[in-house]
């Protein structure tokens, strides 16, 4: 452990964060069954995660390491790392003068990202709401796709903003659900009715989330912690499945949500779902049918 380790004693020191009731976060009753469900779905996706959908994580992390653009010799916050593709990412910018650290609350995650990483970067078995690093840290922190995933968002960019040097960075990607396409909204419209039916109780965080990657959404929650300078960028890939199963198997590592629900159903129910879904997509025309998006919209802010 260098002398420069800026853990701070195991203690999580106070956040900034206010006690105010937040329409993002807050404290809920069923949050620790919410943070196992989480735990579970990555647990589950674990070692598909980084190819899934054409390597579509690889190349949002490529994107948002080149937007957080780390120097030689920085200190990198990675928050909510998983795999550790971003973090991994931040290591080879910073090179050996620098340090990164990677922080989230799926350890089997955890333990792939520490196992590919270079033997530099370090990673921590944290919540983002709860850092135990000290104030004024890191020169950038990076949150890739995991915002709307945390418990409490507003908290943790709070505590994002108290470990990060005045003057230093943020980058941060979030799905932008608005730009779906039709089949996609179809599939989710057709799963959430299925939900309603089904004795699985699909764990959800407080607030709507829906929103969050909209460009302007993104920027307020920035400039509402206090950054500056909040630029946005959107990033659309894509493509279409053969068939409802393709097109089921694909959306079960889309999201904790969907694979709740899409993994513990029997193979009737699956089947009915599939063949439900294939009319669905029947009506949007060929054009339409089976086609999606990878949206992201990507924003980059100073902490002043
Ligand atoms: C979609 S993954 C993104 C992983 C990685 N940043 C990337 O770009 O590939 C979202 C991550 O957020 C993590 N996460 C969810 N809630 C968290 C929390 N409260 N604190 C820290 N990490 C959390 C999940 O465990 C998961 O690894």
């Amino acid at each position: 452990m260098s002398e420069s380790f800026p853990y701070a004693g195991g203690q999580a020191r106070q956040s900034n964060a206010t006690a105010a009731p937040d329409p993002l976060g807050g404290e809920w009753p069923s949050a620790t069954r919410y943070a196992s469900h989480l735990e579970s779905y990555y647990d589950a996706v674990n070692d598909a995660y980084d190819d899934w959908s054409s390597g579509v994580h690889r190349r949002l992390a490529a994107r948002l390491i080149a937007i957080a653009s780390p120097f030689p010799g920085e200190r990198v916050l990675d928050v909510g790392c998983g795999t550790g593709l971003v973090t991994q990412m931040a290591s080879e910018r910073v090179g050996s003068s620098g340090e990164v650290f990677g922080v989230d609350i799926a350890r089997r995650l955890l333990e792939v990202a520490q196992r590919r990483a270079s033997p530099r970067v370090r990673f921590f078995h944290l919540p983002a709401e709860t850092l135990v690093f000290s104030d004024c840290t890191f020169d950038v922190v990076t949150i890739g796709d995991a915002l709307p995933y945390l418990a409490d968002p507003r908290r943790a960019l709070d505590e994002a903003s108290r470990v990060m040097r005045r003057g230093s960075r943020i980058a941060v990607s979030v799905l932008d659900r608005a730009l779906s396409t039709p089949a996609q909204k179809v599939f989710h419209e057709q799963l959430l009715a299925l939900e309603r039916r089904h004795p699985i109780v699909v764990p959800r965080p407080p607030g709507d989330r829906t929103r969050l990657g909209e460009p302007a959404a993104l920027a307020h929650l920035l400039a509402s912690a206090g950054f500056n300078d909040v630029v946005t960028t959107t990033m659309v890939t894509g493509g279409r499945a053969a068939t409802a199963r393709e097109w089921t198997d694909l959306m079960m590592g889309a999201g904790p949500s969907s694979h709740a629900l899409l993994s513990v159903l029997g193979a009737p129910v699956r089947d009915r779902f599939e063949a439900d879904l294939t009319e669905q997509m029947r009506k949007l025309g060929d054009d339409e049918a089976f086609r999606y998006h990878h949206p992201f919209t990507f924003a980059e802010a100073i902490r002043p």
